[in-house]
């Protein structure tokens, strides 16, 4: 099974953008924590983050389309980002939102998600550990 991982705009900040509400963890660290549970388990992880919503687009339609889940966190596109929402709602696979932080505790344009509607399920709140979780659950689910 191959599943692709997929990080919106700034989460390439990740350890030094905000930690008080992102956390200390880098993207690399998060990336490599999900690429040891993912070789436990025998999946194929394709991560890939962009600050552009093209790029994002670009790789659901080529990686995103052959993947048997895909795990994303769409950043600020998550609220507006509707031609990101559009390319995953192409795709049959399983969708999981991650979000970092507790959007819903937070202010009110973090409240709406446009992807939600096309994800299968959404974590947040939990910190970096919402990807792994997404993971895990995605390998029961495929097993
Ligand atoms: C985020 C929440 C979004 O509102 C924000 O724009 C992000 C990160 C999260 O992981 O908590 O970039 O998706």
């Amino acid at each position: 099974h191959t599943i692709a991982v997929i990080h919106g705009p700034n989460l390439n900040m990740l350890g030094r953008r905000e930690p008080e509400i992102y956390g200390a963890m880098t993207l690399a660290a998060i990336d490599q924590a999900l690429q040891e549970r993912a070789a436990a388990a025998g999946v194929e992880l394709h991560c890939m983050q962009s600050n552009h919503e093209g790029e994002l687009v670009d790789f659901i339609q080529t990686i995103g389309w052959s993947a048997d889940g895909i795990i994303i966190n769409p950043g600020a596109l998550t609220h507006y980002g509707l031609s990101l929402r559009d390319a995953l709602a192409m795709l049959k696979a399983p969708i999981i939102e991650v979000h970092i932080s507790n959007v819903y505790r937070r202010e009110p344009f973090r409240h709406t998600s446009v992807v939600a509607p096309v994800a299968t399920g959404q974590i947040a709140g939990l910190g970096w550990r919402g990807y792994l979780l997404a993971l895990e659950w995605l390998i029961a689910e495929l097993s």
